[in-house]
């Protein structure tokens, strides 16, 4: 791991230039935050925006391997860690614990005050420059690393958050918990996303409609 403990705080806040920000939530693993982040700011940017990633999901950082960014060394200049940019014309920025990982395969045990603390400097101390939309993908649930975003947001302006689910129940259940935290500390939904839903195979009439639909509706 690389240092990160010795980073110098930044008081103005690497933030400052960014126009939005959006988390993107989901009560259940595995139903697409990753994914739905990368094409969310692929659609951004194809729009004409510039926009960031900021990957906080300690345990299992998925960003860096769905842009196709490999194993890279993060600087620091003297705002804060310098995101990678996955294009020439900077329009892709992303920082990711990925990018820390001496070894991508290397399991990480995180503690509470030792990710909250982590956390709290990758929202204040990356130095995203200007942006038009800084998307940040979570992991699943409602646990420390999304008390210590929204702790270190507060500094700055959070537009809301984007939930995602699929159709079943054991998904939607666990995103009706994830709209409980939303209200409880005040995050605004600006939609939800029923991912993985309602695919028919165009190959065979065998399997169509493999995913069902419409779960994310109740
Ligand atoms: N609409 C889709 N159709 C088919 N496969 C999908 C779709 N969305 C996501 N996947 C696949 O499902 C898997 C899980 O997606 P992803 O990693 O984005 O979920 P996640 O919610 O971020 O997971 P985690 O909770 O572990 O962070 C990946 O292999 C991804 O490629
Ligand atoms: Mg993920």
């Amino acid at each position: 791991m690389h240092q990160i403990q010795n980073m110098e705080q930044n008081n103005d806040g690497g933030m400052s230039q960014v126009r939005h920000v959006v988390l993107v939530l989901s009560g259940k693993g595995g139903v697409g935050k990753s994914t739905i982040t990368t094409e969310l700011a692929l659609a951004l940017r194809h729009a004409g925006n510039k926009v960031g990633i900021l990957d906080i999901d300690l345990c299992g950082p998925s960003i860096p391997r769905m842009l196709n960014v490999g194993r890279t060394d993060v600087h620091q200049c003297d705002s804060g860690w310098v995101p990678v940019y996955t294009d020439a014309e900077k329009s892709l920025a992303l920082m990711s614990i990925g990018f820390l990982l001496e070894d991508p395969d290397e399991a990480v045990v995180w503690r509470g005050p030792k990710k909250t603390a982590l956390i709290g400097q990758f929202v204040s101390d990356v130095a995203w420059g200007e942006l038009d939309v800084l998307l940040i993908d979570t992991p699943p649930g409602t646990s420390d690393e999304h008390l210590a975003v929204l702790d270190n947001l507060k500094k700055h302006r959070l537009d809301g958050a984007v939930l995602v689910t699929t159709p079943q129940a054991v998904s939607t259940g666990d995103v009706r918990r994830e709209i409980t935290f939303c209200k409880k500390t005040g995050v605004r939904i600006l939609g939800i996303i029923e991912n993985m839903s309602g695919f028919v195979c165009p190959h065979c009439s065998e399997c169509s409609n493999i995913f069902s639909k419409g779960g994310g509706e109740s």
